[in-house]
Order: structure tokens, then C-alpha cells, then sequence
């Protein structure tokens, strides 16, 4: 057997295409490698979205070269070196300009063709191969229906690319024009997962509940009722989405929340500043006062719904008075976690032409106090669930002999002790103590005592 090793970097979408190139790569007799050192294929799967991407994968790459020379001088073998991902999306054929040790190039849109161009791979010769051509559709249409089990909890791709070019964001254009996978097709994905083992999917898209794809019945389909239709596969017990864009959140998903006892009380709704003159910039088309409407719509139909967002400080322009607007939105949606980051110019995208960029300082400043506001609001989330009763989703083994790693249904890390047979089963605890990241829990007997 072959070896093969992927490092991954950036969102779950990443994950879930890493899995993708494991389970292309296969029936081609590649099994995964525990590292890159004997490793006969190394895919690097990258991420763009912020800063230094690209100088962390070349000196990745670095360190990949010594490998390959040492296993070609020491073992006369040949080690296979593939970039993947956004970097290799918005990098293209300079990667192989300055790394030219790099056999294939393969963007977010064609990995799908990484068998046929490991075939065209001749042993020595110095040719690379690479491919970052646009669309998504038959990347879709050309993934194998065999797959390796992907454990209790599972990402599902149901949508890609964005059209709504964020002024700060590269997706828009590393992963293209937004792509809605069709129903049936989903489908056959969700009830495969499920019949290897998965209990929790999380659909995945850049932009997941802009999805409408299309349904068997030939009209468009929305999120909502794409949920709906999941929740009817037996064994499929946890449902979850993410990414969503305020603009997208329709009635009928807002709904979706309180008819469907699968779909987790969670969600991630990104919001990156209170201040309507930063969103305005930024070009994310609604308010702040929008935001909190479709949080108390939200919350009308699934009162116990546990928030999560991502931040963005220091954009260009962004005033003492701008930010202080972000503290006062994070307070009044209340938050259950958080993502928050320095603002990065990316390379091409609207914003890091303006001229008003704010000084690094500040900007640490200011994310210094974001996160200890958005801490605290997740302690108070945590301590608040502490004493009560619910049902988790048992993951895997956690770092300790016997102690276990479970989520909660609003996604909060859990661990408690329990025997390794318990995993990918849903059992009811209660939380015995909350920490910052995560909480403690013990299981329930069948009497309902701790
Ligand atoms: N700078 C900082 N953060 C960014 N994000 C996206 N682009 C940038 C950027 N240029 C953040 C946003 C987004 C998350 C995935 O990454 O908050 O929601
Ligand atoms: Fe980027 Fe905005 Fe699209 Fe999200 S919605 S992927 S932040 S452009």
C-alpha cells in the first residue's frame, strides 16, 4: 500500500475536500500515512483568507523538499508532492515557479482530477502539472460514491463559492461563483454517511444557507426544506449547517429551527462589526439593527438557540466610535462562542486598496478587548448550562485513558469518563462543571441519576 499524507489548513470545506482526495486517492492504493516522512504522496491543503498563507505553505514546502530529496537519495524512492486549496487556487503556476520540487497544482474546483494526473506523473521527470480551473459542478459529478467511514459526526459539501464579495474576502474568488448541490445527490451522500456510522452531518457551504439547489420534483429547493428532508433518514439525528450570511436567513429556515428536532439548537451567523458605517465598507449589505431583528426572529422560534459569530477589528477606516459599536452588538446579541480576527488586506480584494488602513497596534488593541468580552460571554454561557440535563453526541476517546470527547447540541466541547464503546452513541448527561472552552458532564443512569 502506497502512503499518503494530507496536511490541512483553514475551514471544515477543507476537511471535508481532504476527505475527498483520501477517498479518490484509494482505488490508486494510497492508505493514509501517520506522517510526511514516509509519506509517497504529500497534499497540502491550503487556506488563503488570511495573511501569511502563502509563506506558511512555502515554508512547509521547505521542509517537504529535504524529505523528498533524502527518500530519492536514500531510498531511490519517489515522493509525490501536491498543492491543494485556496492558495493553490490564487498562487496557481508560481508555486511551481518557486517550488519547482511541486509535482501537481490542483485548485478547491478540480481536485477531483488529482487520479488522472497522478497518471500522467512520469517517474523522474521533472513536469508539473497544474490545475485551477473553475467551475464546481463536475468536481460533484466525478467524486466516487466508496468512501472511508467518517466517524459519528460528519461534514457534508452542499454548497460553494460566494457572490456576495465581502470588500475584505478572497473566497469570492478562490472558490468562485456560488454552486448549490442538487437534493438528490445530497442525499445519496447523507444516507452513505449515515449508513457508515455518522449520526451528526453538518452540511458545509461558504455561504450554506444561500443554497437552493435543485430538488427531485425539478423546482428549487431552500435550506429549510432541505433540512426537513434529511431529518426523515433513520439514524440521522443531528443535523447542523454552517456558514450563513445574515441576508440569507429566510422564514422558512428561521422555522426550520422549531419544527425540526434534529437541527441543533446553533448557529453561526457571522456578523464582522456592529457599526453600520464599517458593514456598509465592507460591503455586507444589511445593519446591525438588521442583524438583532433576525436574532429575535430567530429566538422567537427556538428560544434556547445558542449564537456563534466571527469579528473582524481594525478594518480600514474602522474609529474608536466604529469598534465601540461592535462591543455594543456583541452585548446585545449575546454570544455563546465567537471568532474574532485582525483585519489582513488580502491581495485583489476591494479593501486593501483603501488608503485609511489602521495601525497594527491598534488593532491588537482592539481584538484584545473583543475577545475578553466575547469570553466572558461564553463562560456565562457555559457556567449557565451547568446543573442541567442533556443529551450528547459521544465522539471519540479525549486525551486522558478513559475520559471521553462529546459535543453538547449547542456545540460546546464536552468531556466525561466513560468506556470506549460508548463512542458514536447519544446519551443523556448532566453538566457538572463549565470551563472557558468546554464542560464537564457525567452520564445519566437509566434512572435519570448522575
Ligand atoms: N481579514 C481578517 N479576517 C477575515 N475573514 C475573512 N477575510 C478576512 C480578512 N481579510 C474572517 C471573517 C470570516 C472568517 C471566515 O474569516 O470573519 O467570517
Ligand atoms: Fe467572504 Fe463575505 Fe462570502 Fe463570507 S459572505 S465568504 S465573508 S465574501
Amino acid at each position: 500500500m502506497k502512503q499518503l499524507y494530507i496536511k490541512t489548513w483553514g475551514c471544515q470545506m477543507n476537511v471535508y475536500d481532504s476527505d475527498r482526495m483520501a477517498d479518490l486517492l484509494a482505488p490508486l492504493g494510497y492508505g493514509p500515512a501517520s506522517g510526511p516522512e514516509n509519506a509517497d504522496m504529500v497534499i497540502l491543503n491550503t487556506c488563503h483568507i488570511r495573511e501569511k498563507a502563502a509563506e506558511k505553505m512555502f515554508s512547509e514546502l521547505g521542509r517537504l523538499r529535504k524529505l523528498k530529496d533524502r527518500a530519492a537519495d536514500q531510498q531511490g524512492r519517489e515522493m509525490r508532492i501536491a498543492v491543494a486549496g485556496c492558495v493553490a487556487q490564487a498562487e496557481g503556476a508560481e508555486i511551481t515557479r518557486r517550488a519547482p520540487f511541486v509535482d501537481m497544482v490542483v485548485g478547491p474546483q478540480t481536485y477531483h482530477r488529482l487520479p488522472e494526473l497522478v497518471s500522467q506523473l512520469d517517474p523522474g521527470a521533472r513536469r508539473h502539472l497544474v490545475d485551477t480551473e473553475f467551475p464546481a459542478e463536475a468536481k460533484f459529478d466525478s467524486l466516487p460514491e466508496e468512501a472511508s467511514p467518517r466517524g459519528p459526526a460528519a461534514f457534508l459539501s452542499v454548497q460553494e463559492g460566494c457572490d456576495k464579495f465581502c470588500s475584505f474576502c478572497v473566497v469570492p474568488y478562490t472558490r468562485g461563483a456560488e454552486f448549490s448541490r442538487p437534493v438528490e445527490q445530497i442525499l445519496v451522500e447523507a444516507k452513505r454517511l449515515v449508513a457508515q456510522g455518522s449520526r451528526e452531518l453538518t452540511l458545509l457551504g461558504q455561504n450554506v444557507n444561500a443554497w437552493h439547489g435543485q430538488g427531485p420534483d425539478g423546482r428549487e429547493w431552500g435550506l429549510g426544506r432541505l433540512l426537513r428532508q434529511l431529518a426523515e433518514i433513520d439514524g440521522l439525528d443531528r443535523l447542523r449547517y454552517t456558514t450563513s450570511h445574515p441576508l440569507d436567513m429566510d422564514e422558512d429556515l428561521m422555522m426550520a429551527h422549531r419544527d425540526v428536532p434534529a437541527l441543533m439548537p446553533y448557529l453561526h451567523l457571522p456578523v464582522q462589526s456592529g457599526s453600520d458605517r464599517i458593514l456598509q465598507a465592507m460591503n455586507r449589505r444589511h445593519t446591525a439593527a438588521d442583524y438583532l431583528k433576525i436574532l429575535d426572529r430567530l429566538r422567537q422560534y427556538r428560544p434556547d438557540i445558542a449564537l456563534s459569530g466571527d469579528f473582524i477589528v481594525g478594518f480600514p477606516g474602522e474609529t474608536d466610535r466604529d469598534f465601540a459599536d461592535t462591543l455594543k452588538l456583541v452585548d446585545a446579541a449575546g454570544y455563546a462562542a465567537a471568532y474574532s480576527f485582525k483585519y489582513s488586506a488580502r491581495p485583489g480584494t476591494p479593501a486593501a486598496g483603501q488608503t485609511d488602513q489602521v495601525e497594527a497596534q491598534v488593532s491588537a488593541d482592539r481584538l484584545a478587548a473583543l475577545q475578553q468580552v466575547l469570553d466572558a460571554w461564553q463562560m456565562a454561557f457555559n457556567k449557565q448550562t451547568e446543573g442541567s440535563q442533556m443529551d450528547i453526541l459521544i465522539e471519540k476517546s479525549a486525551g486522558r485513558p478513559g475520559q471521553l470527547a462529546a459535543r453538547s447540541p449547542y456545540m460546546q466541547s464536552v468531556y466525561l469518563d466513560g468506556p470506549r464503546d460508548l463512542i458514536g452513541q447519544i446519551l443523556p448527561v448532566v453538566i457538572s462543571e463549565a470551563g472557558q472552552n468546554s464542560v464537564r458532564a457525567s452520564l445519566l443512569d437509566a434512572k435519570g441519576a448522575a
